[in-house]
């Protein structure tokens, strides 16, 4: 796959600064953490099968070489940690939107940045910071043959309705849209992706149960807050969770 392979407009042009695609890796996570960053814009890793990708809280992110997108996005934001920390919520917003854009009205953010439709789990992003690089990793389910590793219910954007879901022409609209979407993040921070949260929130209004350590806090999910935390109604009143800290299941 080439950059002219993608269909990018001037918008995402002007962000990218490097495009990489390999037929095998282990991670392009662990890809796009091994090279230099670009001093501004954004370097792209692709690869068409990964030996060892890698998911949120240290599972295996494993998928059918042929039937998955897999990629990262490497790139600086002068932020400090606290306007760095809802990074996660605004690519889920930006990745869904771009979705959204290609036909597939039906996607929709679980929080923090999982990829769904109708609960079934399309994608995710993994956020890993090293220094001042920032690595979004995303893997995008095209037309998959099994998840078996995956424990909970998923689906493709074949089996959602969307198209063919042609490797270049997913990637080309993803990063039409996450690319220019990072540069805004920077620049502007949050609130324009929290105002967008509730278009694409999956839990809004319904029962979760929220998970940290071994306990397990029933509650309504009442959408984001503008650091990027999850507000969620319990019984002894509302409270803010935040990504790395708890999951969170649909309790009902
Ligand atoms: C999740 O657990 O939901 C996040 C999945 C993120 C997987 C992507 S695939 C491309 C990139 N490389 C990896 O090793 N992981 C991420």
């Amino acid at each position: 796959m080439r950059e002219s392979d993608l269909a990018l407009d001037d918008a995402a042009r002007a962000e990218l600064a490097a495009f990489q695609h390999a037929l095998a890796v282990d991670s392009t996570q662990d890809w796009a953490l091994s090279v230099p960053v670009p001093a501004r814009g954004c370097a792209v890793f692709v690869a068409d099968a990964q030996r060892a990708g890698r998911g949120r809280r240290g599972r295996a992110w494993q998928t059918d070489p042929q039937g998955a997108l897999a990629f990262t996005v490497s790139r600086r934001f002068g932020l400090p940690p606290a306007r760095l920390a809802p990074l996660g919520p605004a690519a889920g917003v930006a990745v869904a939107r771009a979705l959204a854009a290609l036909g597939l009205g039906t996607v929709r953010v679980k929080w923090p940045n999982d990829l769904v439709v109708d609960d079934a789990k399309l994608g995710g992003i993994l956020i890993e910071a090293r220094g001042d690089a920032v690595a979004i990793g995303i893997g995008v389910n095209l037309d998959v043959a099994a998840m078996p590793h995956l424990g909970q219910p998923w689906t493709d954007l074949r089996r959602a309705g969307c198209g063919e879901g042609d490797r270049a022409r997913v990637l080309g609209a993803l990063l039409r849209g996450l690319l220019p979407a990072l540069a805004s993040f920077e620049r502007d921070g949050f609130p324009v992706f929290a105002a967008e949260w509730a278009r694409f929130d999956a839990l809004a209004g319904r029962p979760v149960r929220v998970l940290a350590g071994g306990a397990a806090l029933e509650g309504v999910a009442l959408g984001v807050e503008a650091d990027g935390g999850l507000r969620v109604r319990h019984a002894d009143g509302e409270r803010v969770h935040h990504a790395g800290e708890v999951s969170v299941r649909v309790a009902a």
